[in-house]
């Protein structure tokens, strides 16, 4: 078992705010977290609650108006759209929803593009290294389109690993997926975190995906607002009923 040492990802007060004045949303209102490495954590919350928008922040693939992000101690840095990128590099990887998947390069290739990009030969050997161990070793020049769901989104994490970054995050990445092949996907994300000590941030509407993790944060209005570690998929769903049922009175109690 994988022994965590240090701090992945730190959230200090980010705050984000979409629009203008007269359609302002804020979308996540002072979050604040600290997640050891090793560690594979669970987001849930309410449709609007900020989850996709705290992942995009903690990422660096957006800009919080305000606060600091920290990935592996370092802080996110201001600056240009290219500063981001370099800084995206080596350290997160992105497992998206609907794959996203690039659909004119077959499974290799679509897996050693982040090393290409980054201006790393691009070692296939590792790529199929990562390819084997996600079940797809025998794959390789498949195109993307004559693959399953559930295979692509295999190659999406193939290539999420594949530059063997800190900080893994996955919105809804079992979203689109049918039952089996969301375990696999929830068995590899698991096996990512304790054999080879990545650390995992997984958005999920999924009380079972959530048990995966070894906690779950949950997200209202844009605020962290619960926390349970080590939970079962039983106790997970009762507390989305708690938290549906809280944000139901508070909102009757708006409009009385
Ligand atoms: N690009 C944007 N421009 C304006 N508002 C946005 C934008 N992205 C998100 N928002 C708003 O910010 C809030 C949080 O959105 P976000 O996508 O983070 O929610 P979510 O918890 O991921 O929801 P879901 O479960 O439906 O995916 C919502 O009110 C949303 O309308
Ligand atoms: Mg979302």
């Amino acid at each position: 078992m994988y022994e965590g040492t240090g701090e992945a990802l730190r959230l200090e007060a980010v705050r984000k705010v979409y629009g203008d004045d007269a359609n302002r949303v804020t979308a996540l209102d002072g979050v604040s977290l600290a997640l050891p490495a090793g560690s594979f954590t669970a987001v849930m919350g309410p449709s609007g609650s900020g989850k996709s928008t705290l992942l995009h922040c903690a990422a660096g693939l957006d800009r919080p108006d305000g606060g600091r992000v920290f990935v592996d101690g370092a802080e996110l840095p201001g600056g240009s759209e290219a500063a981001l990128t370099r800084f995206r590099r080596g350290r997160v990887g992105f497992v998206f929803q609907h794959f996203n998947l690039l659909p004119t390069l077959d499974v290799l290739q679509n897996v050693t593009l982040p090393l290409r990009l980054a201006g790393r030969r691009a070692d296939r050997t590792r790529a199929r290294a990562v390819l084997e161990r996600v079940g797809l070793g025998d794959r390789l020049h498949h195109l993307p389109a004559e693959l399953s769901g559930g295979q692509q989104q295999r190659v999406a994490i193939a290539r999420a690993l594949v530059t063997e970054p800190k900080v893994v995050f996955g919105d809804e990445p079992t979203g689109a997926l049918d039952t089996r092949s969301a375990r696999q996907v929830l068995g590899l994300l698991q096996e990512a975190v304790r054999v080879h000590g990545r650390t995992v941030v997984m958005v999920t509407h999924d009380p079972v995906a959530a048990s995966y993790a070894d906690a779950v944060l949950f997200l209202t209005d844009g605020r962290i607002v619960g926390h349970v570690a080590r939970p079962t998929a039983e106790q997970i769903a009762e507390r989305m009923t708690h938290l549906a049922e809280a944000a139901e009175r508070s909102a009757f109690a708006t409009e009385a």
